[in-house]
Order: C-alpha cells, then structure tokens, then sequence
C-alpha cells in the first residue's frame, strides 16, 4: 500500500488505534465508522480521516473501515507482523519483570536470553524459561543468535559501556530503561522508557487542577 510522508505525531497515535482495532476484533465487531471509533477513542472523527488517510484506502464512505483489515495494515506499518528478537540486559526487578510479561510475544517481540553481571544470578535461575547468562558471554552469544533488539535494564553507571559493546554486534535497536541519553552509530534505533516522566506529567496535571 502506498504510504505518504508520515509525521512522527501520527505514528506516534499509530500505537494506540492499533490497540483499539485489537479489542473491537476480539469482540467481533467486522466494521466501524471513523464516528463511532471517534467515540471509543475520545479522539475526533475527523483527525482519526485524517490520521488514517495517510496511509490510503482504508475506509469506504458510507461503510466506514474494515476492522481486521485497518488492523492488519497498522500491524504492517509499525513492524509487528514478524518476530522481533531481543534480548534483556540486566536481570534485575525490571529486567525480570519485562521478561515476566507474555503479552509481547502475541505482538512478535520475543525475549530470547537475558544478561547480567551478577554470578548469583547466571546459570541459577531462569525467567518464565528464558535463561540469564554472564555478560561476559555477550558477544558469543550475539555471534550465534539473529538478535534484533536488547532492553536495556541497567544502572546508567554501565549503560554506555554495554551499549557500545551492542552496537559493535549489530544490535538495530536498543529499548532503553536506563536514565541516560545513549550515545549510539547512525542507523541505530533508540526507544527511551522514563516512568518518572509519566509521573511527573501526572503530578502537573494534578496540580492544574486545584
Ligand atoms: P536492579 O538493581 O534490581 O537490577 C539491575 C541489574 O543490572 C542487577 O541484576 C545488576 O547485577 C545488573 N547489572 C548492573 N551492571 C551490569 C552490567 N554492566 N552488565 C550486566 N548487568 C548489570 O535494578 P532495577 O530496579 O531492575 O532497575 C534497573 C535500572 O532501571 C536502574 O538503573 C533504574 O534506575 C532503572 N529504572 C528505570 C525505569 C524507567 O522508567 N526508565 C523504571 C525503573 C527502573
């Protein structure tokens, strides 16, 4: 399908209508209208035209969208219809947490291995069955495996070092927990997670309303 130059803010919104068709195509619905969808999503029917049109023929007037078919093409569009591999390094409370949660697998990205520096840790526990190896091992292990993604959960103090070490492996992409700006080659994908940021949002928007 022909895509048009895209802003970042519409893919950024991508995430969002691709969870909205999951939950109506679960519950059966075949096709909905961009009003209708307008008021699951508290969004206005004319940016979701907007929005949608970017990415052509996904809506018939009078039909209004083919729910399996706008969510398979949004799958499409952001990646998720293909496995993505990845492994976790840092295997501590949020490294075993992510690991912990299932649900990535069902949108393809797949905890292969996790790592960690602490030799409590390596070799005598597994995470939902996925193993933790020594760091040391990294790059053996990045030799024999077609690893795409690394989440990094790790103090900031180690992050750098572990990231240029990823890069010089190929890694494309690193989800980075740590609370630091990593410095990485051109063509490398960096998705920084900061909760404390969701939170302060949260608090300013408490505050606005005394
Ligand atoms: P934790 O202390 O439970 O786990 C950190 C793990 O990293 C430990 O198992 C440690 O052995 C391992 N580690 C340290 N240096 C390493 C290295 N060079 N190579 C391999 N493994 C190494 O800490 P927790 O709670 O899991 O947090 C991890 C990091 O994530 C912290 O830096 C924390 O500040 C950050 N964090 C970020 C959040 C976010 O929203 N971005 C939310 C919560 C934590």
């Amino acid at each position: 399908m022909e895509q048009k130059e895209v802003s970042q803010a519409v893919i950024s919104r991508l995430p969002r209508y691709y969870r909205y068709l999951g939950e109506l195509k679960d519950e059966g619905v075949e096709r909905i209208s961009s009003n209708e969808l307008s008021e699951r999503m508290s969004v206005t029917s004319s940016q979701i035209r907007q929005d949608l049109n970017h990415f052509g023929g996904f809506g018939q007037q009078g039909y209004g969208y083919h729910v399996e078919t706008l969510y398979r093409e949004i799958g499409h569009i952001l990646g998720l219809d293909k496995t993505h591999n990845m492994i976790g390094i840092g295997a501590g409370n949020l490294g075993q947490a992510l690991a912990n949660y299932a649900n990535f697998e069902k949108r393809g990205f797949r905890i292969c291995a996790l790592f960690d520096k602490n030799p409590a840790l390596v070799g005598t526990k597994t995470v939902r069955g996925i193993e933790i190896f020594s760091i040391d091992d990294l790059e053996d292990y990045m030799k024999d495996h077609d690893i795409e993604i690394a989440v990094m959960t790790i103090p900031k103090t180690s992050s750098e070092g572990v990231s240029a070490r990823l890069c010089a492996c190929g890694i494309k992409a690193i989800w980075n927990f740590s609370h630091t700006d990593l410095d990485v080659p051109e063509g490398i994908v960096v998705e920084n997670v900061h909760l404390s940021e969701s939170l302060m949002k949260l608090s300013y928007a408490m505050e606005g309303k005394k």
